[in-house]
């Protein structure tokens, strides 16, 4: 649903912690209570691998992931909710895309709490991860849309 395979094996998961979690504004989401990973959110802008050919200068894409015995709890709404206010009020952005590939509301629902509103949808999107083709919804957030909720 996310646009990679399932990791084959602990190496394969070392290996991703160093490339794909380490990348700039890439943040594990961690459990208050315990201070256990159990997820990631991150910030890709026009600079970097970005999904929307509409991004724009100053404009970036969140991502994210929970592990599925986290489901349900709301607590990736909550990462990206401060992920926002990292992209509006520290790195200025003027607007956020988020999107999601056909078929998966669970990521819909995120993105419809946390303000998103669609934007547009991109038919037969290579996803060279899964060597595969998608369609893939895109939604946004405008810096203007977020004051107001704030
Ligand atoms: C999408 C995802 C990040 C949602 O995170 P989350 O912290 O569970 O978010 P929420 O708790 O707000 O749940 C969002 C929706 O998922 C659905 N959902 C929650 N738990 C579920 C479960 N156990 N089984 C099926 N659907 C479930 C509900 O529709 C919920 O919406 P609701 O609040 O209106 O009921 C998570 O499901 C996930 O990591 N999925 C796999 C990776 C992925 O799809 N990433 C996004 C790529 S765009």
């Amino acid at each position: 649903m996310a646009g990679w395979q399932p990791h084959t094996s602990i190496e394969n998961s070392r290996e991703i912690i160093k490339t794909v979690f380490s990348a700039p504004e890439t943040y594990p989401v961690v459990l208050k209570e315990t201070d256990e990973v159990v997820g990631s959110v991150g910030i890709t802008t026009a600079k970097s691998e970005v999904h929307s050919a509409k991004i724009a200068d100053n404009e970036c894409e969140i991502g994210y992931w929970i592990g599925k015995p986290y489901w349900g709890q709301g607590l990736i709404p909550e990462a990206v909710t401060e992920l926002l206010r990292h992209a509006f009020k520290n790195l200025k952005m003027t607007a956020v895309w988020c999107g999601y590939f056909d078929g998966n509301g669970k990521s819909r629902r995120v993105q419809e709490k946390c303000g998103f509103t669609y934007s547009h949808t991109e038919y037969n999107k290579p996803v060279p991860l899964l060597n595969d083709f998608r369609t893939e919804h895109f939604t946004k957030l405008t810096f203007e849309e977020w004051k107001k909720q704030y």
